[in-house]
């Protein structure tokens, strides 16, 4: 295609051999205010890409089918100034979206393996597939803390403690930006949603976070100060407001803490549309203009899909509500980025080569984390089954066989990207799958129940913003027909395998559920199961924890699965047929029951008694759980000092012993308590882990560390520090206080 405005190679900001800050400064004082102006736009390639490139002068587009992406590049060459764009994408368990690519577990399903390396290995393979096929950026990780199990988006996160978000998203950051943007394989990670979008009220997303700057120093901010120091390259917005006020333009956040605090020096953008809902949602400005100009002043680099942002700034700055330079150092700190990416020389458009894409490599680690992220909750001796003996297997539930369900959202199907209906079938193993490949079982199959329809919703189909508005669920009654035939199924089997859990309908934003129990026919068709007396073994598919029927405390066993991506089938028949062991550990408690929330392990102490009238407290599973198939001791904590200097560390041995038959990888445990605190804490916290692998009879005497200065709380004014006086490091394998052992020690 020929440009109309066809330029010398020669220019400053063009040439390779000018280092960037100049070339930026060369390219700033070229630029008119529209396209200052449109170079702080990131917007939606499904649509209009003439007009976002060639009018509106945008940096950034997302969403973008492969052609898309090639056109639009296209159009960057007939535009002025030629600068790149940079194109981003939700690549949060894989390239989510691109034909053929890897999709793991969810975060929170990689969460569950407990293990910053592996998640490193992930974020690495899912950045050479990205980064062949033209995208640059993806918005992962999540580091959101999930408290309210009733919100949508507890399967992005990693779970519910600051300090396990805090090592699995630094590894995942790492993962994705690789050894620096000049790296061809590298793409530039997000930590999102800055911050405590996650505090809902009920579990309703994007609500207002009642939420105190204390309490977000205690507990919301760690992980995120943690990937800022590290170098996480930008930072997304959350949609909620805090105190009334809008993140996107909370000054105290972004420029006193991020930008000032921390000293982060990276790209913030906006989540979707935060500058307009700042009108039509929220209704704290009163126009776009005035929007526009919020956002600005508060220091946003990049504004997602308020493609009226372009007018809006405009006219504030005509306004005089802008000064024409309050652009530049948004605008510079986004070309950094792509001079860093070196897009001028290389646009790193799609490679002829994209064989890493959905590679086999790539499914052998895949299948490695799913197998590390299957957690065991409960086993009554019947797992792991005898892969020896001719078993007849009975199938049951309606997700034993739904591949695109079993990669749950941000994946193929998931309903944000229109240009595929799901990932190849082929390179799915469902739950069903997995089990007809065991030799020498015979496997039957019965779907047993159906979970939901969807009805339109009266409203319209589209929210304000042209977002898709969600479809009303309409859970379906029992069916006494699938569940006889389930129940024929069951009687006739060795072991039922019972597969039951969430779908997309239930799950993601905007999709909040006001309950937590199994929807649909389900629960009545575990009930019927239970009652055949085969053994059932309840596979959870979910999303994220759900509450299972009384009628499951007499299930043979109980597996929590997440949503485990393209190798979950597999992994689950390896596991059922003890060709793997079970290692996985909660990152987040399951409740008994919805009204239980939240359930999360880290609560404030202080209440009258410790139950409900009507139900304990306790939560079902608790963080940290998960079962072998061995049994495992911890006995002999020792301190190597149980006075520690304040620069030193609490350094702890505890020995862990294999006391069963068969091998295990344990996940060791190590919380402190602050015994006398000056303001109310929380009665321990997660401050160290590490797994072991210890063969049937095996011990091993295991060190943790845990920095002294990692021994703080948050007081009354907001400042975190060490508080001298007396604290416990409490050891072993969960987060439930029977199951700990303890040791003293002082801080002076
Ligand atoms: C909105 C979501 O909240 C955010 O997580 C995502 O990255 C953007 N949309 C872009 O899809």
């Amino acid at each position: 295609m020929t440009s109309p405005h066809p330029i010398t190679p020669a220019l400053p900001y063009q040439d390779p051999a000018v280092p960037i800050p100049e070339r930026r400064a060369d390219l700033l004082a070229r630029m008119t205010l529209e396209e200052k102006v449109g170079q702080m736009l990131q917007l939606d390639a499904r649509d209009d890409l003439e007009d976002h490139v060639l009018r509106r002068h945008v940096g950034s587009i997302l969403h973008t089918s492969p052609e898309r992406l090639v056109q639009a590049a296209a159009l960057t060459a007939q535009t002025r100034l030629r600068i790149p764009l940079l194109v981003g994408e939700d690549c949060i368990h894989g390239h989510s979206f691109w034909p053929g690519a890897t999709i793991y577990p969810t975060q929170l399903g990689m969460a569950a393996t407990w293990d910053p390396e592996l998640i490193e290995r992930v974020a690495r393979a899912t950045a050479e597939e990205v980064a062949v096929t033209g995208i640059h950026w993806t918005f992962s990780p999540v580091l959101c803390i999930a408290r309210d199990l009733r919100w949508g988006r507890v399967g992005e996160t990693f779970g519910e403690d600051p300090f396990l978000i805090g090592e699995l998203a630094s590894a995942m950051v790492r993962g994705y930006q690789g050894d620096g943007l000049d790296d061809p394989t590298a793409i530039l990670a997000t930590a999102k949603h800055f911050a405590g979008y996650s505090e809902t009220q009920g579990g309703r997303d994007a609500s207002e976070a009642d939420i105190s700057p204390r309490k977000l120093r205690s507990w919301f901010l760690p992980p995120f100060e943690r990937v800022a120091r590290e170098g996480c390259r930008t930072f997304m917005l959350g949609y909620q407001t805090t105190d009334g006020v809008p993140i996107t333009v909370n000054e105290w956040l972004l420029s006193d803490v991020l930008r000032g605090e921390w000293g982060y020096t990276g790209t913030l953008i906006t989540d979707w549309d935060n500058v307009g809902r700042m009108v039509w949602e929220q209704r704290v400005q009163p126009d776009l203009t005035r929007a526009s100009a919020a956002a600005v002043r508060a220091g946003n680099d990049m504004v997602m899909t308020t493609p009226g942002f372009f007018e809006g700034a405009l006219a504030a700055v005509a306004e005089g509500l802008l000064a024409e330079d309050a652009f530049d150092a948004a605008v510079a700190r986004i070309l950094t980025l792509k001079f860093e990416l070196g897009l001028f020389e290389d646009p790193r458009l799609p490679r002829a080569d994209q064989s890493v894409v959905g590679s086999a490599a790539h499914a052998e680690l895949n299948l490695d984390v799913a197998r590390r992220s299957l957690v065991l909750l409960e086993n009554d001796g019947t797992l792991p089954l005898d892969a020896t003996a001719p078993l007849s297997v009975a199938v049951v539930g309606p997700l034993a066989d739904d591949a695109q369900t079993q990669l749950g959202d941000w994946a193929g199907g998931s309903g944000q990207a229109g240009w595929l209906e799901g990932q190849p079938r082929e390179m799915v193993t469902t739950v069903l799958d997995g089990l007809r490949a065991v030799d020498g079982w015979s496997v039957t199959r019965a779907r047993g129940a159906d979970i939901l329809t969807l009805e339109d919703d009266p409203r319209g189909t589209h929210f304000p913003d042209n977002q898709p508005r969600p479809r009303v669920v309409k859970p379906c009654e029992p069916d006494a027909d699938l569940i006889a035939e389930a129940v024929a199924a069951a009687v006739s089997a060795d072991v039922v395998v019972a597969v039951v859990g969430d779908r997309i309908e239930l799950v993601g934003e905007g999709r909040s559920t006001a309950t937590l129990e199994l929807i649909g026919g389900q629960n009545a068709l575990l009930d019927a199961l239970i009652d055949t007396g085969t053994p059932v073994v309840v596979v959870l598919l979910a999303s994220k924890p759900l509450v299972l029927p009384p009628s499951v405390q007499r299930a043979a066993a109980v597996i929590w699965a997440a949503n485990p991506g393209m190798q979950g089938g597999r992994a689950l028949g390896e596991l059922l047929a003890g060709a793997v062991e079970p290692s996985g550990r909660l990152p987040i408690s399951f409740a008994r029951h919805v009204g239980q929330q939240p359930t999360y392990y880290n609560q404030i102490r202080g209440q009258h008694g410790d139950r409900y009238a009507d139900l304990t407290q306790a939560p079902a599973w608790a963080f940290g759980d998960g079962r072998s198939y061995t049994t495992v001791e911890y006995a002999d904590l020792q301190l190597e000092d149980a006075a520690p200097a304040v620069d030193g560390a609490v350094v702890a041995h505890v020995t862990v012993s294999n006391t069963g038959a068969r091998p295990v990888r344990e996940t060791v445990q190590a919380y402190v308590r602050d015994e006398v605190t000056s303001v109310s804490w929380t009665d321990r916290e997660l401050k160290a882990f590490r797994q072991v692998e210890l063969a049937p009879g095996a011990s091993e005497r295991v060190r943790l560390e845990v920095p002294v200065a990692a021994c703080t709380i948050v007081d009354a004014e907001g400042v975190r520090r060490i508080e001298p006086g007396e604290f416990s490091l409490l050891v072993g394998p969960s987060s439930r206080e029977e199951t700990l052992l303890s040791a003293g020690f002082s801080l002076a």
